[in-house]
Protein backbone atom coordinates (compact mmCIF):
# COMPACT_ATOMS: atom_id res chain seq x y z
CA UNK A 1 0.00 0.00 0.00
CA UNK A 2 1.33 3.49 -0.59
CA UNK A 3 0.91 6.75 1.71
CA UNK A 4 1.75 10.23 0.58
CA UNK A 5 1.73 12.81 3.50
CA UNK A 6 2.85 16.50 3.02
CA UNK A 7 3.99 19.44 5.57
CA UNK A 8 4.00 22.78 4.79
CA UNK A 9 7.45 24.48 4.79
CA UNK A 10 6.74 26.86 7.80
CA UNK A 11 11.01 26.07 9.07
CA UNK A 12 11.98 24.78 12.04
CA UNK A 13 9.56 22.15 13.43
CA UNK A 14 7.81 21.73 17.04
CA UNK A 15 7.15 18.94 19.55
CA UNK A 16 3.92 19.06 18.13
CA UNK A 17 4.66 18.16 14.41
CA UNK A 18 7.07 15.43 16.21
CA UNK A 19 4.69 13.55 18.85
CA UNK A 20 1.62 14.55 16.23
CA UNK A 21 2.70 13.80 12.93
CA UNK A 22 6.57 12.52 12.42
CA UNK A 23 6.54 10.15 14.94
CA UNK A 24 3.36 8.13 13.35
CA UNK A 25 5.52 8.61 9.47
CA UNK A 26 8.56 6.82 11.00
CA UNK A 27 6.17 3.87 12.12
CA UNK A 28 4.42 3.91 9.41
CA UNK A 29 7.26 4.09 6.85
CA UNK A 30 8.24 0.64 7.97
CA UNK A 31 4.97 -0.88 6.88
CA UNK A 32 3.60 1.04 3.63
CA UNK A 33 5.60 2.47 0.48
CA UNK A 34 6.02 6.04 1.65
CA UNK A 35 6.38 9.44 0.52
CA UNK A 36 6.94 12.28 2.01
CA UNK A 37 7.10 15.80 0.75
CA UNK A 38 7.35 19.57 1.54
CA UNK A 39 4.60 21.74 0.40
CA UNK A 40 6.49 24.78 -0.51
CA UNK A 41 3.84 25.57 -3.17
CA UNK A 42 1.15 25.09 -0.71
CA UNK A 43 3.18 27.59 1.48
CA UNK A 44 3.19 30.25 -0.79
CA UNK A 45 -0.98 30.12 -0.69
CA UNK A 46 -0.30 32.17 2.22
CA UNK A 47 2.92 33.38 2.25
CA UNK A 48 3.23 34.11 -1.69
CA UNK A 49 4.99 38.20 -0.34
CA UNK A 50 7.37 36.40 2.38
CA UNK A 51 9.94 34.27 0.24
CA UNK A 52 13.27 35.44 1.90
CA UNK A 53 13.90 31.74 3.68
CA UNK A 54 11.82 29.21 1.24
CA UNK A 55 14.49 27.49 0.47
CA UNK A 56 16.09 27.14 3.77
CA UNK A 57 12.36 26.42 5.31
CA UNK A 58 12.62 23.57 3.56
CA UNK A 59 16.40 22.37 4.44
CA UNK A 60 14.95 23.02 7.71
CA UNK A 61 11.96 20.87 7.37
CA UNK A 62 13.69 18.18 6.14
CA UNK A 63 16.60 18.18 8.67
CA UNK A 64 14.32 17.98 11.48
CA UNK A 65 12.82 14.90 9.97
CA UNK A 66 15.58 12.86 8.92
CA UNK A 67 16.58 13.86 12.63
CA UNK A 68 13.14 12.12 13.81
CA UNK A 69 13.89 9.15 11.93
CA UNK A 70 12.61 9.53 8.87
CA UNK A 71 15.04 7.53 6.75
CA UNK A 72 15.45 8.11 3.16
CA UNK A 73 16.05 4.98 2.37
CA UNK A 74 13.12 3.31 2.49
CA UNK A 75 11.11 7.05 1.96
CA UNK A 76 10.93 8.66 -0.69
CA UNK A 77 11.71 12.61 0.54
CA UNK A 78 11.15 15.68 -1.90
CA UNK A 79 10.52 18.78 -2.00
CA UNK A 80 6.59 19.15 -4.14
CA UNK A 81 7.90 22.29 -6.41
CA UNK A 82 11.00 19.97 -7.64
CA UNK A 83 8.09 17.55 -8.78
CA UNK A 84 6.48 19.84 -11.62
CA UNK A 85 3.90 17.30 -12.93
CA UNK A 86 2.09 18.03 -10.06
CA UNK A 87 0.97 20.99 -11.00
CA UNK A 88 0.16 19.70 -14.46
CA UNK A 89 -2.23 17.46 -12.50
CA UNK A 90 -3.46 20.53 -10.59
CA UNK A 91 -4.67 21.88 -13.67
CA UNK A 92 -6.27 18.45 -14.79
CA UNK A 93 -8.25 18.47 -11.61
CA UNK A 94 -9.04 22.29 -11.47
CA UNK A 95 -11.44 21.11 -14.63
CA UNK A 96 -13.37 18.40 -13.15
CA UNK A 97 -13.98 20.14 -9.57
CA UNK A 98 -16.96 22.10 -9.39
CA UNK A 99 -16.28 25.48 -7.97
CA UNK A 100 -18.59 24.77 -4.58
CA UNK A 101 -16.68 21.64 -3.76
CA UNK A 102 -13.81 24.25 -3.02
CA UNK A 103 -15.89 27.45 -1.46
CA UNK A 104 -17.37 24.63 1.07
CA UNK A 105 -14.29 23.38 2.46
CA UNK A 106 -14.07 23.99 6.50
CA UNK A 107 -10.57 23.83 6.77
CA UNK A 108 -10.27 26.49 3.60
CA UNK A 109 -12.91 28.96 5.96
CA UNK A 110 -11.19 28.50 8.68
CA UNK A 111 -7.89 29.31 7.03
CA UNK A 112 -9.17 32.00 5.29
CA UNK A 113 -11.22 33.25 8.92
CA UNK A 114 -6.92 33.28 10.06
CA UNK A 115 -6.18 35.83 7.06
CA UNK A 116 -8.59 38.43 7.23
CA UNK A 117 -7.72 38.15 11.27
CA UNK A 118 -4.50 38.77 10.55
CA UNK A 119 -4.33 41.32 7.99
CA UNK A 120 -7.69 42.69 8.38
CA UNK A 121 -11.86 42.53 6.94
CA UNK A 122 -10.10 43.91 3.24
CA UNK A 123 -7.49 41.02 2.76
CA UNK A 124 -8.40 38.52 -0.42
CA UNK A 125 -8.14 34.99 -0.57
CA UNK A 126 -5.96 34.50 -3.83
CA UNK A 127 -7.28 32.07 -6.55
CA UNK A 128 -4.14 29.91 -5.10
CA UNK A 129 -5.21 29.52 -1.53
CA UNK A 130 -8.76 28.79 -3.06
CA UNK A 131 -7.05 25.40 -5.36
CA UNK A 132 -5.27 24.63 -2.04
CA UNK A 133 -7.68 21.48 -1.56
CA UNK A 134 -7.21 20.74 -5.27
CA UNK A 135 -3.42 21.03 -5.53
CA UNK A 136 -3.71 18.98 -2.16
CA UNK A 137 -5.61 16.28 -4.30
CA UNK A 138 -3.44 16.46 -6.88
CA UNK A 139 -0.13 15.92 -4.47
CA UNK A 140 -2.02 12.87 -3.13
CA UNK A 141 -3.11 11.44 -6.68
CA UNK A 142 -0.10 11.94 -8.18
CA UNK A 143 1.49 8.80 -6.61
CA UNK A 144 -2.23 6.93 -6.77
CA UNK A 145 -1.79 6.94 -2.54
CA UNK A 146 -4.22 4.38 -0.96
CA UNK A 147 -3.69 6.39 2.48
CA UNK A 148 -2.93 9.45 3.18
CA UNK A 149 -1.90 10.12 6.71
CA UNK A 150 -2.81 13.47 8.45
CA UNK A 151 -3.94 15.46 11.88
CA UNK A 152 -7.95 15.63 11.91
CA UNK A 153 -7.66 19.38 10.67
CA UNK A 154 -6.77 17.62 7.30
CA UNK A 155 -9.35 15.53 6.92
CA UNK A 156 -12.21 17.22 5.04
CA UNK A 157 -9.52 17.99 2.72
CA UNK A 158 -9.19 14.09 2.11
CA UNK A 159 -12.60 14.07 1.30
CA UNK A 160 -12.65 16.28 -1.44
CA UNK A 161 -10.02 14.09 -2.60
CA UNK A 162 -11.90 11.45 -2.67
CA UNK A 163 -14.60 13.25 -4.10
CA UNK A 164 -12.36 14.36 -7.10
CA UNK A 165 -11.54 10.98 -7.58
CA UNK A 166 -14.39 9.68 -8.22
CA UNK A 167 -15.69 12.47 -10.27
CA UNK A 168 -12.19 12.21 -12.66
CA UNK A 169 -13.17 8.33 -12.96
CA UNK A 170 -16.57 8.77 -14.38
CA UNK A 171 -15.51 11.74 -16.42
CA UNK A 172 -12.84 9.42 -17.73
CA UNK A 173 -14.66 6.33 -17.83
CA UNK A 174 -11.60 5.09 -16.22
CA UNK A 175 -10.59 3.46 -12.79
CA UNK A 176 -7.12 4.89 -12.61
CA UNK A 177 -7.23 6.61 -9.29
CA UNK A 178 -7.75 5.33 -6.18
CA UNK A 179 -10.22 7.00 -3.51
CA UNK A 180 -7.88 7.70 -0.82
CA UNK A 181 -8.31 7.44 3.06
CA UNK A 182 -7.50 9.06 5.54
CA UNK A 183 -4.94 7.63 8.34
CA UNK A 184 -6.12 9.64 11.34
CA UNK A 185 -3.06 10.40 13.96
CA UNK A 186 -3.08 8.28 16.85
CA UNK A 187 -0.19 10.17 19.21
CA UNK A 188 -0.28 12.77 21.76
CA UNK A 189 -1.49 16.23 21.07
CA UNK A 190 0.93 18.31 23.00
CA UNK A 191 -0.14 21.53 24.23
CA UNK A 192 2.05 24.70 24.41
CA UNK A 193 3.88 26.18 27.16
CA UNK A 194 0.91 28.51 27.44
CA UNK A 195 -1.61 25.41 27.83
CA UNK A 196 -2.92 26.66 24.66
CA UNK A 197 -2.53 24.32 20.87
CA UNK A 198 1.60 24.42 20.16
CA UNK A 199 2.08 26.36 17.56
CA UNK A 200 4.88 28.57 15.63
CA UNK A 201 2.86 31.97 15.50
CA UNK A 202 1.67 31.49 19.30
CA UNK A 203 5.56 31.88 20.00
CA UNK A 204 5.00 28.82 22.71
CA UNK A 205 6.46 26.12 21.34
CA UNK A 206 9.48 23.97 21.88
CA UNK A 207 11.33 23.33 18.84
CA UNK A 208 13.00 19.75 17.90
CA UNK A 209 16.11 21.68 17.20
CA UNK A 210 16.07 24.10 20.18
CA UNK A 211 19.35 23.32 22.68
CA UNK A 212 19.35 22.09 26.11
CA UNK A 213 19.49 25.35 28.10
CA UNK A 214 16.95 27.03 25.60
CA UNK A 215 14.47 24.05 25.95
CA UNK A 216 15.01 24.35 30.10
CA UNK A 217 14.27 27.48 30.25
CA UNK A 218 11.05 27.73 27.82
CA UNK A 219 9.89 24.70 30.70
CA UNK A 220 10.57 27.29 33.18
CA UNK A 221 8.38 30.01 31.63
CA UNK A 222 5.31 27.34 31.35
CA UNK A 223 2.53 28.04 33.05
CA UNK A 224 1.77 26.45 36.67
CA UNK A 225 -1.02 26.55 39.13
CA UNK A 226 -1.90 29.84 39.66
CA UNK A 227 -3.87 28.72 43.07
CA UNK A 228 -0.72 28.14 44.15
CA UNK A 229 1.73 30.79 45.97
CA UNK A 230 3.58 29.17 47.75
CA UNK A 231 6.02 26.16 47.39
CA UNK A 232 4.44 23.74 49.73
CA UNK A 233 0.87 25.05 48.85
CA UNK A 234 -0.91 21.74 47.82
CA UNK A 235 -1.06 21.32 44.52
CA UNK A 236 -3.69 20.07 42.02
CA UNK A 237 -1.95 17.98 38.96
CA UNK A 238 -5.28 17.48 37.17
CA UNK A 239 -5.68 20.96 36.93
CA UNK A 240 -1.72 21.74 35.66
CA UNK A 241 -2.32 23.69 32.47
CA UNK A 242 1.12 22.57 30.90
CA UNK A 243 3.40 20.40 33.42
CA UNK A 244 1.92 17.59 34.68
CA UNK A 245 0.59 16.98 30.72
CA UNK A 246 4.10 16.87 30.02
CA UNK A 247 4.45 14.57 32.40
CA UNK A 248 2.29 12.24 31.09
CA UNK A 249 3.70 12.53 27.52
CA UNK A 250 7.20 11.76 28.47
CA UNK A 251 7.77 9.83 31.91
CA UNK A 252 6.60 6.09 32.87
CA UNK A 253 3.32 5.50 34.61
CA UNK A 254 5.74 5.31 37.94
CA UNK A 255 6.83 8.37 37.88
CA UNK A 256 3.88 10.18 36.70
CA UNK A 257 2.14 8.64 40.17
CA UNK A 258 5.11 10.40 42.08
CA UNK A 259 5.14 13.11 40.53
CA UNK A 260 1.41 13.94 41.29
CA UNK A 261 1.47 12.39 45.35
CA UNK A 262 4.67 14.89 45.78
CA UNK A 263 2.26 17.53 44.28
CA UNK A 264 -0.96 16.39 45.68
CA UNK A 265 1.59 16.71 49.19
CA UNK A 266 2.95 19.85 48.61
CA UNK A 267 5.97 18.56 48.75
CA UNK A 268 6.73 19.23 45.12
CA UNK A 269 6.98 23.33 44.01
CA UNK A 270 6.19 24.21 40.50
CA UNK A 271 10.18 25.10 40.04
CA UNK A 272 11.45 22.06 40.91
CA UNK A 273 8.90 20.24 39.21
CA UNK A 274 9.44 22.17 35.83
CA UNK A 275 13.44 21.93 36.26
CA UNK A 276 12.95 18.19 36.41
CA UNK A 277 10.48 17.93 33.85
CA UNK A 278 13.16 20.16 31.50
CA UNK A 279 15.75 17.38 32.47
CA UNK A 280 13.71 14.44 31.35
CA UNK A 281 12.40 15.99 28.26
CA UNK A 282 16.16 16.51 27.50
CA UNK A 283 17.37 13.57 27.91
CA UNK A 284 13.92 12.07 25.77
CA UNK A 285 14.90 13.84 22.66
CA UNK A 286 18.89 13.87 23.28
CA UNK A 287 19.47 11.28 19.82
CA UNK A 288 17.28 13.20 17.98
CA UNK A 289 18.62 16.42 18.98
CA UNK A 290 22.19 14.89 18.09
CA UNK A 291 21.38 13.92 14.96
CA UNK A 292 19.49 17.35 14.15
CA UNK A 293 23.00 18.89 15.12
CA UNK A 294 24.58 16.85 12.47
CA UNK A 295 22.36 17.98 9.75
CA UNK A 296 22.65 21.11 10.70
CA UNK A 297 26.68 21.08 10.23
CA UNK A 298 25.76 19.10 7.02
CA UNK A 299 23.71 21.00 4.67
CA UNK A 300 25.30 19.47 1.37
CA UNK A 301 24.35 15.87 2.42
CA UNK A 302 20.47 17.06 3.47
CA UNK A 303 20.27 18.87 -0.06
CA UNK A 304 21.39 15.96 -1.78
CA UNK A 305 18.53 13.62 0.41
CA UNK A 306 16.22 16.22 -1.26
CA UNK A 307 17.65 16.10 -4.78
CA UNK A 308 17.95 13.11 -4.90
CA UNK A 309 14.53 12.03 -3.53
CA UNK A 310 12.75 14.23 -6.01
CA UNK A 311 14.69 12.79 -9.19
CA UNK A 312 13.33 9.87 -7.61
CA UNK A 313 9.73 10.78 -6.93
CA UNK A 314 9.74 12.86 -10.61
CA UNK A 315 10.55 9.87 -12.60
CA UNK A 316 7.62 8.30 -11.21
CA UNK A 317 5.43 11.16 -11.37
CA UNK A 318 6.58 11.65 -15.04
CA UNK A 319 5.48 8.13 -16.37
CA UNK A 320 2.07 9.02 -14.15
CA UNK A 321 0.93 12.28 -16.06
CA UNK A 322 2.06 10.05 -19.46
CA UNK A 323 -0.89 7.71 -18.52
CA UNK A 324 -3.30 9.82 -17.40
CA UNK A 325 -2.62 12.65 -20.29
CA UNK A 326 -3.71 9.28 -22.39
CA UNK A 327 -6.54 8.95 -20.54
CA UNK A 328 -8.19 12.71 -20.81
CA UNK A 329 -6.79 12.45 -24.41
CA UNK A 330 -4.85 15.04 -24.88
CA UNK A 331 -2.30 15.63 -27.60
N1 LIG B 1 -2.23 20.85 4.08
C1 LIG B 1 -1.28 20.06 4.81
C2 LIG B 1 -0.98 20.77 6.13
O1 LIG B 1 -1.14 21.97 6.24
C3 LIG B 1 -0.03 19.83 4.04
C4 LIG B 1 -0.26 19.07 2.78
C5 LIG B 1 -0.18 19.55 1.52
C6 LIG B 1 -0.61 17.68 2.68
N2 LIG B 1 -0.44 18.55 0.61
C7 LIG B 1 -0.73 17.40 1.27
C8 LIG B 1 -0.85 16.66 3.60
C9 LIG B 1 -1.06 16.14 0.82
C10 LIG B 1 -1.20 15.40 3.13
C11 LIG B 1 -1.29 15.14 1.74
O2 LIG B 1 -0.54 20.12 7.05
Amino acid sequence: MKIVSGMRSTGKLHLGHYLGVIQNWEKLQREYESYFFVADWHALTTKYDKTENLKNDVIDVVSDWLACGIDPNISTIYVQSLVPEIAELNIYLSMVTPQNWVERDPTLKDMAKILRTKEGANSQISYGLMGYPVLMSADIMMFNAEAVPVGIDQVAHIEITRDIARRFNNIYKTEYFNEPKPILNECSLICGLDGNKMGKSFQNDIKISDSEEVTAKKIMSAITDRSRMRKDDLGHPDECEVAFKYWKIFADDETVQNVRCECEKGTRGCADCKRMLGSLINEKLADVREKRRYYEAHKDEVEKIILEGSQKARSQAQKTIREIRNIIGMY
